[in-house]
């Protein structure tokens, strides 16, 4: 087969590098990609927004599946698309996309379906939402309803914050047509898990769980960023939380789709809270999660082609999905002043001298005279070992002895397990 990747991630970089494993692939490619993708595919120099393009490059190159790794392809309608020109593709249709794209529908659905959620209101006007707030404990959560990059959640911690992000939204559309509708939300403590499942529109097979960080700084402090480093699978849920899990939440939305005649195909990514009053969604994804995905696909033992098919085909149900006992935990070095402004095109020295099990997916990274760097967030550096303590060791054994101008990480990925 030849299967392309959509994207230029660590994420893409991740998947990329499992489907090269299968035995069914002969040919790879990566639109764009990296140069990370670039080392074990071939890249097509089409933005993973042009879904037009791409179906182009698809039918030139007869490329015969498409793995999504980004949702602004999805939201845009590729699989729709895709699928009108009867060409394989991987991931959920426009409608149902919407769990993602749309907050105000992922928080009908889950309200209508009775899955366990943050108490919260939806507002249009932006008067009544001021008012709501006005009269709520602090602190809130301000949640825009569109897609923003990671900036339409804020967790205010005073009601002035809580306020200036409410008309920020809705009054001065920062965020543009995404903050039309707001979500005020009351905030929830305790610890965060992502879990992500393959679905074939009606069963549900749910991946290892794993962690991330959003924050810049160790200890989270700082500004919010795509994620800073993950580890799998997290000491505080279990196998029989993922079970349950799948059961309450998973199984539930997938049906609900279904029910709403939005049929979810591909990978559906719950990220919940965990506190010892139970499990709450926080959010709906449309797809593998970043970095999520660095750190949970180094242990899938199965095909990822074969299980790609049988979502295809809707054949989930006589697929087993094996998982490695191993953990992992990966580490994202970035460029200097990310999430702020950097500067790119700095020489990455030392992928060489690694020792011979690290993975190094590539993110912002392009070739010139080597590898340079060319975005915010430049690599995921992932380790396994027998235990998170093991893989922590060694996935900071190694980092060192990376280097760019400039670079930073987090010292503290998977810490809090290690007793
Ligand atoms: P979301 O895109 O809805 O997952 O929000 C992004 C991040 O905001 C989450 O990963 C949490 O860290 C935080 N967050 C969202 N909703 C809540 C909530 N109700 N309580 C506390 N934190 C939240
Ligand atoms: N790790 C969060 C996300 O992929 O949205």
């Amino acid at each position: 087969m030849k299967i392309m990747v959509i994207g230029n991630g660590a994420r893409e970089h991740a998947l990329a590098w499992k489907l090269k494993e299968s035995p069914q692939v002969d040919d790879l490619y990566a639109a764009p990609g990296n140069a990370g993708t670039a080392a074990i595919a071939r890249n097509l120099d089409v933005p993973a927004t042009d879904i037009e393009a791409l179906s182009r490059a698809v039918r030139q190159h007869e490329i015969d599946l498409t793995v999504v790794g980004p949702e602004a392809p999805l939201a845009s309608g590729i699989v729709d698309l895709f699928q009108s020109l009867h060409l394989p593709v991987f991931g959920p249709t426009r409608a149902a996309t919407q769990i993602e794209s749309s907050k105000v529908f992922s928080r009908e659905l889950i309200q209508k379906y009775g899955i366990p959620c943050a108490q919260g209101m939806v507002f249009s006007s932006y008067p009544q939402a001021r008012d709501y707030v006005k009269s709520q404990p602090i602190p809130l959560v301000i949640k825009a309803d569109g897609l923003a990059a990671g900036k339409g959640v804020v967790v205010a911690t005073s009601r002035e914050q809580a306020l200036e992000v409410l008309s920020e939204f809705m009054e001065r559309k920062t965020l543009g047509a995404a903050g039309n509708r707001v979500i005020v939300e009351e905030c929830l403590n305790g610890q965060e898990v992502s879990l992500l499942a393959f679905t074939d529109g009606r069963y549900v097979r749910s991946m290892v769980p794993a962690c991330d960080y959003k924050r810049v700084f160790d200890s989270d402090r700082g500004p919010n960023t795509g994620g800073m480093g993950s580890y799998s699978p997290p000491g505080f849920f279990d196998q029989s939380d993922v079970e349950k899990i799948q059961r309450t939440i998973l199984e539930p939305a997938v049906r609900a789709m279904a029910a709403e005649g939005m049929p979810y195909k591909g990978v559906l990514y719950v990220g919940l809270m965990v506190n010892s009053g139970g499990v709450k969604v926080l959010e709906f994804n449309a797809r593998f999660g970043d970095p999520e995905t660095q750190a949970i696909i180094p242990r899938l033992k199965t095909d990822l082609v074969d299980i790609i098919l049988a979502v295809i085909n809707g054949t989930l149900d006589k697929m087993a999905i094996e998982w490695s006992d191993e953990a992992c935990v990966g580490v994202v070095m970035a460029s200097g002043g990310y999430p702020g402004k950097y500067q790119t095109g700095f020489s990455i020295t030392g992928l060489d001298d690694l020792d011979s099990d690290i993975l190094v997916f590539h993110a912002g990274t392009a070739m010139k005279n080597g590898v340079i760097t060319n975005g915010g967030r430049v690599l995921t550096v992932v380790a396994s070992g027998k235990s998170l303590k093991e893989a922590r060791n060694r996935v900071y054994a190694n980092i060192p002895r990376i280097n760019f101008q400039g670079c930073h990480y987090r010292r503290d990925i998977a810490a809090r397990e290690i007793a």
